[in-house]
């Protein structure tokens, strides 16, 4: 730990993470409203912090951190972020596995908040970062592991924190819930809080339409970043899921540019998806259902993937010189 902290206890940023707005959307035509999560606010930008906060909190309460302890987690870029500033305002060292095909703008913001990070070939496949990170910390153990597929405080964070404060920001019955999965610890954890409290409600997973494998699909690549890494995530196993909704790259963007443009809220693809997805749900459920989603991180982690690409200037025509 570096002597900047006493107390990693009292960083600063501890206090920002969670409780994020909620957001009423109202889309026309479709003539549905949305409830939306903001957690795109999250000091780091995502939903991630709480997962962040939460397991570095236990693990120093349980004295699972040392001062010279590193704190390491394979991921495909916001819990990288995340880790990274609270790790650091914490006073510990971080250490984040990247897949090559993680956006230019997750890496900056992972190496400008202190961290090392370090990027493996996935052709595809997480895994082999997982294992590379389980490697790691076998050969050296001064290596904390997060395990953020694995940790069950991911989904129970999901339940008490995430999950209670949209059933209090919903004031009332909820019909259903939407969002992605990449752990799962998200989706498991805000859908048994919100069945518990309303056992009708539907719970649905977002599932990128190239890679449904909830749906029994085969993987394929998407372009929806943060969510299907190609398995169906340990967490999700006992998650009280309804059914789901496919949503393609294509569609996810079109969502979240209008986002962007219609509502103002500048947010990431992963966001677009599962709007659509809740619009379709909604639709489905009539117009006085009651659908709530999440708003997962922001537009700006996103500058040079697709979801930007209708920025870039179109080649001009060259003008045929008259006769
Ligand atoms: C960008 C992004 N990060 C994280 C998540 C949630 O992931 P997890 O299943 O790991 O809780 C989502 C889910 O929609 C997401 O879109």
């Amino acid at each position: 730990m570096s002597a900047r902290l006493k107390d990693p206890l009292k960083a600063p940023v501890l206090s920002l993470v969670g409780n994020t707005p909620m957001a009423s959307l109202r889309f026309n035509p479709e003539g549905v409203t949305l409830l939306a999560k903001c957690e795109f606010l999250n000091p780091s930008g995502s939903i991630k912090d709480r997962l962040a906060k939460t397991v570095l909190v236990d693990a120093v309460k349980r004295r699972l951190l040392r001062p010279d302890s590193i704190i390491l987690e394979c991921t495909s870029g916001n819990t990288g972020i995340a880790l990274s500033m609270v790790g650091t305002a914490m006073g510990f060292s971080v250490t984040i596995l990247m897949s090559e095909g993680a956006s230019e703008e997750r890496r900056r913001l992972i190496r400008r908040l202190g961290a090392r990070l370090i990027l493996f070939k996935s052709a595809g496949r997480y895994q082999t970062g997982i294992k590379a990170s389980l490697e790691m910390a076998a050969r050296d153990p001064r290596y904390f592991l997060t395990r953020q597929f694995d940790n069950p405080l991911n989904v129970a964070d999901h339940e008490h924190g995430t999950g209670r404060e949209i059933l209090r920001q919903a004031k009332g019955s909820i019909d259903a819930f939407v969002a992605g999965y990449g752990t799962g610890g998200t989706l498991a954890g805000c859908g048994k809080a919100i069945k518990k409290q309303w056992p009708k409600a539907r719970i649905i997973a977002m599932e990128p339409a190239e890679q449904a494998l909830l749906a029994g699909e085969c993987p394929c690549c998407h372009y929806i970043e943060g969510v299907a890494d190609g398995f169906i995530p340990r967490l999700l196993q006992d998650a009280p899921l309804d059914g789901e909704q496919k949503v393609s790259s294509a569609e996810a963007m079109t969502m979240a540019r209008r986002l962007h443009r219609e509502f103002g809220l500048l947010v990431g693809t992963s966001s677009g998806a599962n709007v659509a997805a809740a619009l379709r749900v909604a639709q489905e459920l009539g117009p006085k259902a009651k659908v709530a989603t999440l708003l997962c991180d922001r537009a700006e982690r996103y500058f040079s993937t697709p979801l930007f690409d209708d920025e870039k200037p179109r080649p001009r025509k060259r003008s045929v010189p008259r006769p």
